[in-house]
């Protein structure tokens, strides 16, 4: 379908699955979040050339939440090689909810199952060069805002202040990390969750969203800087990742039903791509059991099906 169709077409595919927000929550543990509209949908979808195709309503910004766990994970890989990475972090989806301990006692004391659960995304977070955890958080922002196509995004501090009064599961899990030395002794826990708790709190709207997950879409390369951004295969690792645990315990469903790589944040948003063809940034944020935008999951999953999208 070409670009000025699908920009035809995306309203009455909105409208389709607005409706599937009523079978979610908006998330409330982080207390600002609880702010958000429930009914709200909005999706932009784009292509190499930087054409899009927006639709619904689209709550702009929101905060990536989980969706940054991918792209922290892209720049530990090009800050330490994989090797380092992957002595801290597994390569295995758990099944478990995304801030589970259960697994963490499992196999490798304290070794996260994975980087895009809460206690491997923490790990991740201790594994971004920087002296203070400002600088860290610096830096993180630079490269999200080169991965956003020289974006200026900004960190909210409401949704931040929010969660890091909140967060006595992922402290908790941050402290079975430092016990079991997978946050080595020179790491300060507290530093190590501020810059965890700051990058959730990145804010972004669908475009944006659109355009980093343009960078996926193309291995890496941005189609509309004519570089390459990130190593090839760091963008595999991520990909792969995304199909694995990307919409969490929820991700072998998703990969049936929708068969793309995609990640999700507790916002409601979701990244995900069409591999060569399109970056896709989406808002929804009632969630469903699992963590996912109820009705995000579905305009996905009737698109899919409908251009055939499927990647399996
Ligand atoms: O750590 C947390 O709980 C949040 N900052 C992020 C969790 C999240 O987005 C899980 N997504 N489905």
């Amino acid at each position: 379908m070409k670009m000025d169709q699908l920009r035809e077409a995306l309203p009455q595919w909105v409208d389709a699955s607005r409706i599937f927000a009523k079978g979610g929550k908006v998330a409330s543990y982080i207390p600002e979040l609880a702010k958000a509209p429930g009914d709200s949908l909005g999706i932009t979808i784009m292509d190499a050339s930087g054409e899009t195709a927006s639709a619904g309503d689209k709550h702009c910004p929101f905060t990536m939440q989980s969706i940054s766990k991918v792209f922290t994970l892209l720049l530990a890989l090009m800050d330490n090689g994989e090797e380092e990475v992957f002595a801290k972090v597994g390569m295995e989806p758990t099944g478990d909810d995304f801030n589970s301990m259960l697994k963490l006692e499992l196999v490798e004391p304290g070794k996260p199952f994975n980087p895009l659960i809460n206690a491997g995304a923490i790990a991740v977070s201790s594994l971004i060069r920087g002296d203070s955890p400002a600088a860290k958080t610096e830096r993180i922002l630079a490269f999200f805002n080169e991965a956003a196509g020289g974006a200026s995004l900004a960190i909210n501090q409401d949704v931040f202040r929010s969660e890091s009064a909140t967060a006595h599961r992922n402290r908790s899990l941050a402290y079975f990390l430092k016990d079991n030395e997978v946050l080595g002794e020179d790491i300060d826990v507290e530093d190590v969750l501020s810059v965890y708790f700051q990058h959730c709190s990145i804010e972004i709207c669908c475009d944006q969203l659109a355009r980093m997950a343009l960078l996926l879409s193309f291995d890496g390369f941005d189609p509309l800087a004519g570089r390459q951004i990130v190593p090839k295969r760091y963008v595999q690792i991520a990909k792969t990742f995304m199909i694995m645990c990307g919409m969490y315990n929820a991700s072998g469903e998703f990969a049936i039903k929708v068969g793309i790589p995609a990640k999700s944040g507790v916002s409601g948003g979701i990244l995900a791509i069409v591999p060569g063809r399109y970056g896709i940034g989406v808002i929804g944020p009632a969630l469903g059991a699992k963590g996912n935008s109820t009705a995000g999951v579905h305009l996905l999953e009737s698109m899919s099906a409908a251009l055939d999208w499927r990647i399996f």
